[in-house]
């Protein structure tokens, strides 16, 4: 009889809990979608990426760079040269190429843009009177 009781007394908070918890999730930036296994964003051409770039190592050592398709490119055919990656027909390497640069790009490391120099200590008086106290 005890457990039934207990339930009941528990439920209200469980369901705050969980209206909160939804209310966070509604409120949280949108976030792209990542493949469990590999941790790549899901979008065009992830699969491909998925599918090559994670047999010699892990795709980790691919998402945590970034760079531009210059720099992706750059990084295959160094691969190519001198660690035995095999040659990606086109359009393979386009899709590979275009999606790193897409999303693995070095203006997206997650981080919040530089501050304005007005911003920083010191910058304040460029600010005049609105630097009064
Ligand atoms: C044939 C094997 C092989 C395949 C397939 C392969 N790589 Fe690599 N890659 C390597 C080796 C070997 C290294 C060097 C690992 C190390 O230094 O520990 C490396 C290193 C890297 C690095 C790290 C570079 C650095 O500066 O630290 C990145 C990023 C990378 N690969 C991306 C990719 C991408 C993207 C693909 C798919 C197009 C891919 N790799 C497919 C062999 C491969």
């Amino acid at each position: 009889m005890k457990a039934p009781r207990l339930a009941l007394r528990r439920a209200p908070g469980g369901a705050l809990l969980a209206a909160a918890l939804v209310a966070v999730m509604a409120s949280a930036p949108a976030r792209a979608e990542t493949d469990p296994e590999s941790g790549l964003i899901k979008a065009p051409g992830w699969e491909a990426v998925k599918a090559q770039c994670g047999v010699c190592h892990s795709h980790q050592l691919v998402t945590a760079q970034r760079g531009d398709a210059a720099f992706w490119t750059g990084l295959i055919r160094w691969m190519q040269a001198t660690q035995n990656l095999w040659a990606l027909p086109e359009p393979l390497e386009g899709e590979i190429v275009s999606y790193l640069a897409t999303h693995y790009n070095e203006t997206d490391w997650g981080r919040r843009p530089q501050l304005p120099p007005t911003l920083l200590p010191g910058g304040e008086r460029t600010l005049g009177e609105a630097a009064a106290p």
